[in-house]
């Protein structure tokens, strides 16, 4: 039996790591949400297109193909933009682009269709409230914000893409926070059946073990029924 699994959580909260381990360790496929909304605001930059213009967005997203790889690449039109969707300029736009109804409503619908066979664990903001609201796991992980701060700031630095101080990291992961938490359609919040793990003082593999111990009784429940 496979289950869907739903990650939520503010940003730099160690989602997308912890969904990779999960997803190695029980064969499913990780959809990093985020990346759809980055790759949407690195093309309306690229085509000169206001990040406030929702129906330019939205008509823009019409033209648009999105792929992820198994292995973790992402492709915008056919290109590889892996790396340039995770410059600091493209999380502030896609926060942005992230807050209108038109823009949501597209890329909500291809990550629900993806999702549809289950077998998936998707990281994001929404997807325990509105993406996938039956999922089997719903995780809300979180952490403070300097220990975000100080782990995207180790993050960059090891990529070799860091361009700013710690101070910098944090004042921009708090605005972030503040733009999701209080955007009106789809706020960040965690869902009313959702497990919430403060990630703060835990490490990686501790974080992996105790979601696993939400999947387990679901991957029994599956082998039972098949007896
Ligand atoms: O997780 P991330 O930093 O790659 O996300 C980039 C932006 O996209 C972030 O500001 C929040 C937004 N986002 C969202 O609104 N809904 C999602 N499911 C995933 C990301």
């Amino acid at each position: 039996m496979k289950i869907n699994i739903a990650i939520d959580g503010p940003s730099a909260a160690g989602k997308s790591t912890i969904a990779d381990l999960l997803a190695a360790r029980h064969g499913y496929i990780h959809l990093d949400t985020g990346a759809m909304y980055r790759c949407t605001a690195y093309k309306a930059l690229q085509e000169g297109i206001a990040l406030d213009d929702e129906e330019a967005l939205g008509r823009m997203l019409q033209e648009t193909k999105m792929k992820q790889t198994p292995d973790h690449r992402f492709f915008l039109d056919g290109q590889d933009v892996s790396e340039a969707i995770r410059h600091e300029e493209i999380s502030r736009a896609a926060s942005q682009v992230s807050r209108f109804a038109g823009v949501r409503r597209d890329l909500v619908k291809r990550q629900q269709e993806m999702a549809s066979e289950k077998g998936y664990i998707l990281d994001g903001r929404d997807i325990g409230t509105v993406v996938l609201p039956d999922a089997e796991v719903k995780i809300f992980l979180t952490a403070s914000v300097q220990a975000r701060a100080r782990r995207r700031y180790e993050q960059d630095k090891e990529k070799g893409i860091l361009t700013q101080t710690l101070e910098e990291v944090e004042h921009d992961i708090a605005r972030r926070d503040d733009q999701d938490i209080h955007r009106q359609n789809s706020p960040l919040r965690a869902a009313a059946d959702a497990v919430v793990i403060d990630t703060s003082d835990l490490s990686i593999p501790e974080v992996v073990e105790r979601i696993d111990s939400y999947v387990q009784p679901w991957l029994k429940k599956g082998e039972q029924t098949h007896e």
